[in-house]
């Protein structure tokens, strides 16, 4: 994957409560599997679509993950969003590891992120 990740300042800088990483990842990968067949289960090949990217937001801030198309930018949203499952690595939400969230936590979570189309 190549890609450049900056952060921004956004009006909501001027808190002073903020300042706290709100999302950290953490040596994230997501590889898809490529099958010799459509009805095959034998692996001959993966897709490293996302592979060992690690970055953090801090609350209040911007940030734009921006690279070439099928760098890994749409699995790395899906990925946040929990629509994907990792391969490996972790995604913690203000203080909660995703992979470990309980339905209650995620119910919370989903209705502080979402996906813009
Ligand atoms: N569900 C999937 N199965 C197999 N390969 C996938 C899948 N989703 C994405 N990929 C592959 O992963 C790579 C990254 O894709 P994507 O995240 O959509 O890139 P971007 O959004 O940066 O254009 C591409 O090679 C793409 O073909
Ligand atoms: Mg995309």
């Amino acid at each position: 994957m190549n890609t450049a990740a900056t952060t921004r300042p956004t009006p909501r800088d001027q808190n002073p409560d903020d300042g706290h990483d709100l999302l950290e990842v953490i040596d994230l990968k997501k590889h898809f599997p490529i099958r010799s067949g459509f009805f095959s289960s034998q692996e001959v090949g993966r897709v490293r679509a996302v592979d060992g990217i690690s970055f953090s937001i801090k609350a209040g801030k911007t940030l734009a993950l921006v690279g070439e198309s099928g760098c890994g930018k749409s699995t790395v949203g899906r990925l946040l969003v929990k629509l994907l499952d990792p391969t490996e690595g972790s995604i913690v939400l203000d203080g909660v590891d995703l992979a470990q969230a309980s339905g209650e936590q995620m119910q919370a979570m989903r209705r502080q992120m979402q996906m813009v189309f």
